[in-house]
């Protein structure tokens, strides 16, 4: 059967938010939103959180090969999505200026914003492939509704 992509973005969606009507803690989500993407997801070679603490940008929950656990200030995919404030698709990430290279099997990437309650940014859910050009605007607009899972009203991380 042909991977569709939309198909499975949508019951990844309805499957998370099953497993949250019952769960109240932040780092569980995020580690469950990687899971699912990870393995369900074809070419996700990477999948996890970077969040902000005092301005610093430090790894978090993720799913795949050795990360770098602290992305310097201002350089790469990540802080460029933070500084512009919009999700970033990066087809080709050696054709990217300054991009952080925690793996040399990357290839492209995405990365999308994550917000708190009150509208904050507090980190991104970057995930990368290990093939060429693997995300679109479909990737963008799912995984921005996923990321969005990440936080209930409560959380002040
Ligand atoms: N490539 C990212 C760094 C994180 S890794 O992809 C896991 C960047 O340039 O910000």
């Amino acid at each position: 059967m042909p991977y569709n992509k939309e198909g499975r973005y949508q019951r990844i969606h309805q499957q998370l938010q099953e497993l949250f009507s019952s769960n109240n803690n932040i780092l569980s989500r995020m580690a469950t939103i990687n899971t699912l993407l990870y393995h369900k997801m074809e070419g996700f070679f990477w999948v996890g959180f970077y969040l902000l603490q005092d301005e610093r940008l430090l790894v978090g929950p993720y799913q795949g090969p050795l990360a770098c656990l602290e992305l310097a200030r201002n350089k790469g995919v990540c802080w460029a999505a933070i500084n512009s404030g919009k999700t970033m698709v990066v087809p080709d990430v050696h054709k990217f200026p300054g991009h952080i290279a925690c793996d040399s099997r990357s290839k492209s990437e995405i990365v999308i914003l994550l917000k708190n309650f009150n509208h904050a940014i507090t980190g991104v859910l970057d995930i990368d492939s290990n093939l060429v050009d693997h995300f679109d605007e479909v990737d963008a607009r799912h995984l921005e509704q996923i990321a969005a899972l990440a936080y209930q009203e409560q959380d002040l991380l």
